[in-house]
């Protein structure tokens, strides 16, 4: 087995190797003078583990030309973090079910795809080969653990992210709760948590996406409000678009932490642990 990755995954794709024990492919990657990608591959192996996050169009191309690259192979891909999952559903006549559009192209010469905290696990059903989703719940609260933070308060921006919180509150047998928005005015809402009173708790936000920062920007400034000691936000997917990582930091949260599903610069958790117990199993 060997594993091979693409630009953007190549830190993941490396600890993963290491991980499972088994060497790296090196890839040439370089454009064409109009743009296009070109990749080639090194000395592939009969058994291949294909590692690509799709983070932007660029990322998807690349990933399916890498895929095909190894068709001589029986290859394992895994797609840790899935751009387009989010467009769901139609949610308007003549859009696109983009989410089932990807699924489908990246499902095309491989024999078997793991995703990590896909947005929606209904998703999954436009993988037309065996799928798996893998949940990094446990990673993030070990990683809350080691903060050594006095009772903190797990809690999710909404309640779709409810279970996720529980699960990460159960590394340490913390309280977990999840927002409430209140809507006061036309132009006032605010949100606090539903059931458990975060003042005088350190709060840890989790989610499993932190796009624009938004939802948690908001969340964190009423936390404070209510007396919360510090807040933190931990994400599986740090997408960190337009900013986000600033204007967090800006909003008085002490840390904002994701894995590396998306390279970041605070991705502090590994999702290869997880990925290679999974590529064990079969
Ligand atoms: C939504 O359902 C997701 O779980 C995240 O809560 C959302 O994508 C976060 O978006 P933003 O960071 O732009 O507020």
């Amino acid at each position: 087995m060997k594993v091979i990755c693409t630009e953007r995954s190549q830190v993941l794709g490396a600890r993963l190797a290491k991980v499972l024990q088994v060497p790296i492919v090196d890839v040439t990657f370089s454009r064409f003078p109009d743009g296009e990608y070109y990749l080639r591959a090194g000395d592939l192996d009969d058994e291949i583990v294909v590692v690509g996050s799709v983070v932007d169009n660029d990322a998807l191309v690349q990933l399916m030309l890498l895929i095909d690259a190894c068709e001589h192979s029986h290859i394992r891909l895994v797609l840790p973090y899935m751009a387009y999952a989010r467009q769901d559903k139609q949610f308007k006549q003549g859009e696109p079910l983009s989410a089932r559009v990807v699924a489908m192209a990246l499902s095309r010469g491989v024999s078997e795809i793991f995703t990590v905290n896909i947005h929606d696990p209904d998703v999954l059903k436009y993988f037309t080969v065996p799928k798996q989703n893998l949940s990094l719940a446990r990673g993030i609260g070990s990683y809350i653990e080691a903060l050594h933070l006095k009772d903190p308060l797990i809690l999710a921006p909404d309640d779709g992210a409810l279970a996720f919180a529980g699960q990460v509150a159960s590394a340490g047998g913390w309280d977990f709760d999840h927002l409430e928005k209140t809507r006061l005015s036309d132009i006032e809402v605010r949100m606090a948590p539903k059931k458990v009173c975060a003042a005088s708790h350190p709060v840890v936000i989790v989610d499993d996406i932190i796009s624009t920062g938004g939802t948690i920007a908001t969340a964190a400034g009423m936390l404070y409000q209510q007396g919360a000691t510090d807040v933190y936000a931990a994400c599986v997917h740090g997408v960190l678009a337009n900013g986000a990582y600033a204007r967090l930091m800006s909003t008085g949260i002490r840390d904002v932490i994701c894995s590396d599903t998306i390279e970041r610069a605070c991705s502090r958790i590994s999702a290869a642990e997880r990925i290679a117990g999974a590529i064990r199993k079969r």
